[in-house]
């Protein structure tokens, strides 16, 4: 483990990392990106393009995080979970990698899966269990806790966490009429959202 020296960007001018933070080896940043202040990087990493790391993140071994990614402060993405793409992680929201963990008997490096899907956001302390898919564009609530696979678009809510909606790609919420005051549309089918596109 190495600490890396104060640098506004790195040599190619690609991304920036705070003084405090540590990146380990082996770990690969996309151009862009910044990592503030105390941050921890583990070994087999790999980070995309444009992403932002507030104060206090822990980016555990050989988790893949996509391009354009926002993760607020005091947040740790254990080995196990995948991010992808415009993903944002509000302050203190939580991941688990072991559903039944116990101190005297571990897994050694036998993790539950957790995906969250492009453009979903998770909500300021929020907890993910995992082995869960949060999907396309949905967002949880502040303090939420998902417990099952999350639709696309869904809105949800509360302890274990309930759909009570849907979002637009843009963030708001949809009335019935399934209209975006954005411009995008979308239609329900077999309980799901699906974005209406206009061919021409
Ligand atoms: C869920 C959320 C999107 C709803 O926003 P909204 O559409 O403006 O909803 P309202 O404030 O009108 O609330 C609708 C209902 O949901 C409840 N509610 C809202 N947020 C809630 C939450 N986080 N947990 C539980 N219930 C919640 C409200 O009490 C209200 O209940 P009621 O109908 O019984 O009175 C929003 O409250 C939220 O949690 N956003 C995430 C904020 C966040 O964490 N940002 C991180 C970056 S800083
Ligand atoms: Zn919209």
């Amino acid at each position: 483990m190495k600490k890396l020296e104060y640098m506004k960007c790195d040599q190619s001018d690609k991304y920036y990392i705070h003084e405090s933070s540590y990146v380990d080896d082996n770990v690969s940043i996309g151009e862009g990106t910044k990592i503030w202040h105390f941050c921890h990087i583990q070994s087999g990493a790999v980070i995309g393009e444009k992403c932002s790391f507030g104060q206090n993140v822990n980016v555990g071994n050989n988790v893949k995080i996509g391009n354009g990614v926002r993760v607020q402060n005091n947040v740790s993405i254990y080995e196990g979970v995948e991010i992808e793409d415009n993903v944002f992680c509000g302050p203190s929201c939580v991941f688990t990698n072991v559903t039944t963990p116990r101190a005297h008997f571990p897994v050694h490096g036998v993790y539950a899966k957790t995906k969250i899907c492009e453009g979903a956001s998770l909500g300021a302390n929020c907890t993910v269990v995992c082995g869960h898919t949060v999907g396309k564009s949905a967002l949880i609530a502040a303090g939420a806790v998902v417990t099952k696979d999350v639709k696309p678009y869904a809105l949800m809510v509360g302890v274990p966490a309930k759909q009570i909606g849907w979002v637009c790609e843009c963030g708001q919420r949809l009335d019935a009429t399934l209209q975006c005051s954005c411009g995008r549309k979308y239609k329900e089918i077999n309980g799901q959202l699906e974005e209406e596109r206009n061919v021409e």
